[in-house]
């Protein structure tokens, strides 16, 4: 047995992977454990969850592989700084301390802080077992990292792979090809031109956090007009056929700075960053439709050009952009890749899972049979052009037993993370005296459905933890995407959260393209298309005229909870295979309303991790007006709840 622990950590949300004979046996987010939203800090708390979750020992690890190289990046920041000098000086002191204290000496703390996994509490004894370690530790490539989470779990046996962030040591996007066990890079585009700091620069002037309210401003764009394209694109940057962008850096101040943009960038764009939590203005919305609408155009064009020089049918992607499920769903209409795979935990958490599996099959040279290979995966689409779909042949090992086309990737949904058991959720609710039903599981789905049906807020809490950004299912709040009301609803009661933002619909696999316009999984929420014609609601000219949020609460389509104002909307499909038990409710839901679609939210407030434990959801439960929770068969009704004495939780959590 070989046993293989990946790191990320230091930067933006630290995270683990435990990696087992080649497959991935778990792997989770710091933050979720310490409640401390992209907790950046050594994950030990993740570690420990994957240790147990294998009854490994830290001690018994064969490797532990950390997701980039410190001194590649620490070489970055240095060389910079000297660039830049003195402008660079504040931020170069402020990145320092840290830089000398942990990041340069990164073999000693990562042995220091597994033997404080392995339950070594004193400082000085755990540096001391820490150095008896017998375990190998390696350093992947940043980049390289992301390259490796994008192709070893994809179902492909072959494909290209497209990696685009921010930044990692020194590239910010990288091209490259994935064939059996080999990830080979074949180029990369360098700091300070970088399509993800680009986007964040506008995060940060749109009045966002950089580096988690980037998702806010893709969700603000379809609100604005692209009115700023030509401005950006005369004075911030050029794009070039193949994708790559030549920044002009008198406009920004990332690379010297602490702030994202500066005076110069001001002046063009009339004014001061907006104020968090000021009011949005039109201003802000034509910018983030300008800034996306670029995101898209070189997101198009490096796909269309990796599709050309690497002469693959599929394209795999990671990094923190291909977060963007806008950009994500255009790529797939509009480039002629046969299918696409998109890491679910897309960012630099992923780089955990990436480094893990790039020793495996690198490093230790491990074949690789894809799913694609084993026969568990056959492209809906290919399998459409040629017989369709609902031709595919009954249990033949490329069909499932519903009649799709067989799909499967090594990510198990991406449901990587700790699971309670059912004694463990009876003893927290007989401990504290809470009133709850019990189900078996055969009912469990209509009792859910009911609820649903009836207009209740669920917080459902099933099965394993979601790893990555977005909730799938089994740490989320659902509802019914029926009712007109229901996006201001959860928007303010329940998630405490800006009301331009729309949520997203979890759709039945097999109903899909019967509601939107995709016919193709999407299993991780990272794919935005349409409404389907036949669902939308053709607007009043009185509604058409409306403005901003007021047209959002028009009643769009058949499913306006779920509908954004351009019709859009971010989807997960959902098979049985991967996750019965939510698909069992919606197909509940289906058979009591003729709707195979609920709202589908993660169960958090806003600037909160998403809930990990029972004791997380039972909390955020009483602090919103979510009316039902639903911990594995139980469930619990509020209005049935002992009083809940509570800090103010307002206070609790940072807004993001
Ligand atoms: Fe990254």
């Amino acid at each position: 047995m070989v046993s293989i622990l990946g790191i990320s950590a230091f930067y933006h949300d630290s995270a683990a992977c435990l990696v087992v004979d080649g497959e991935i046996v778990a792997a989770a987010q710091e933050e979720r454990f310490t409640r401390l939203k992209h907790d950046h800090n050594f994950p030990i708390h993740a570690t420990r969850y994957c240790l147990s979750e294998a009854k490994l020992n830290a001690a018994n690890l064969d490797y532990v592989a950390f997701y980039d190289k410190p001194l590649l990046k620490f070489d970055r920041l240095l060389e910079t700084y000297l660039d830049y000098a003195p402008a660079g000086f504040s931020s170069f002191l402020k990145a320092l301390p840290l830089w000398m204290k942990e990041k340069l000496w990164m073999p000693d703390l990562i042995r220091t802080e597994l033997a404080k996994a392995a339950g070594e509490e004193d400082e000085r004894a755990a540096k001391k077992l820490g150095k008896k370690f017998e375990w190998k530790l390696l350093f992947g490539d940043h980049h390289e990292s992301h390259a490796a989470s994008a192709f070893y779990p994809s179902p492909f046996t072959e494909a290209a792979i497209l990696t685009i962030d921010g930044v990692g040591e020194w590239a910010t996007s990288s091209i490259g090809i994935g064939q059996g066990n080999e990830v080979t890079l074949l180029k990369e585009l360098r700091f300070p031109d970088s399509l993800g700091l680009l986007y964040s620069a506008f995060t940060y002037y749109t009045g966002f956090k950089v580096n988690s309210g980037e998702y806010k401003v893709m969700g603000l764009a379809p609100y604005g007009e692209p009115k700023y394209v030509s401005l950006i694109k005369d004075k911030l940057l050029e794009v070039r056929d193949d994708g790559s962008l030549k920044m002009n850096h008198e406009y920004f101040s990332y690379s010297q700075g602490l702030r994202m943009t500066n005076a110069a960038f001001n002046k063009l764009f009339g004014g001061a960053p907006r104020k968090p939590e000021a009011r949005i203005t039109q201003k802000e919305m034509d910018l983030a439709r300008s800034i996306q609408a670029i995101t898209e155009e070189v997101m198009l064009k490096m796909t269309k050009y990796v599709h050309k020089e690497t002469g693959m049918k599929k394209l795999c992607m990671a990094g923190g952009v291909a977060l963007n499920c806008v950009a994500n769903g255009r790529v797939l209409r509009e480039v002629p890749f046969e299918d696409i795979w998109i890491q679910p935990a897309a960012g630099d958490a992923g780089g955990a899972l990436g480094v893990a599996l790039a020793i495996w099959h690198r490093y230790l040279a491990k074949p690789r049979v894809s799913p694609e290979e084993a026969g568990a995966w056959q492209s809906a689409r290919a399998l459409k052009n040629n017989v369709g779909i609902t031709e595919a042949k009954g249990a033949s090992g490329n069909t499932s037993n519903n009649g799709l086309a067989a799909y499967a990737d090594s990510m198990k949904g991406s449901f990587l993370g700790p699971q309670n058991s059912e004694s463990e959720i009876e003893e927290f609710l007989k401990a504290r005296q809470l009133p709850y039903k019990k189900y078996s599981r055969k009912v469990l789905p209509e009792a859910v459905a009911d609820l649903l049906a009836a207009g209740k807020i669920v917080g459902l809490h099933q099965g394993r933890m979601e790893f990555g950004p977005r909730a799938l299912g089994g740490r989320s709040i659902i509802a019914d995407p029926r009712s007109a009301e229901m996006q201001s609803a959860m928007n303010l009661k329940v998630k405490y959260r800006e009301s331009f933002r729309p949520f997203a619909p979890s759709v039945l696999r097999e109903q899909v393209a019967d509601w939107f316009e995709l016919d193709t999984e999407s299993p991780y929420m990272l794919l935005v298309a349409d409404v389907a014609e036949a669902q939308r609601r053709k607007m009043t000219p009185a509604e058409e005229a409306l403005w901003g949020i007021d047209k959002l609460k028009v009643k769009r389509s058949g499913i306006p909870a779920v509908t954004h104002v351009d019709y859009s909307a971010r989807i997960q499909t959902v098979r049985r295979e991967t996750n019965p038990l939510y698909w069992d409710i919606i197909e509940a839901f289906r058979q009591k309303t003729g709707c195979p679609v609920v709202v589908n939210t993660s169960f958090n407030v806003r600037g909160e991790p998403i809930v990990c434990t029972v004791e997380d959801s039972y909390r955020c439960f009483m602090r919103t007006e979510i009316d039902c929770l639903v911990l594995e068969n139980y469930i619990l009704d509020k209005k049935e709840q002992p009083p809940f004495d509570d800090i103010d939780w307002r206070s609790r959590f940072k807004l993001d």
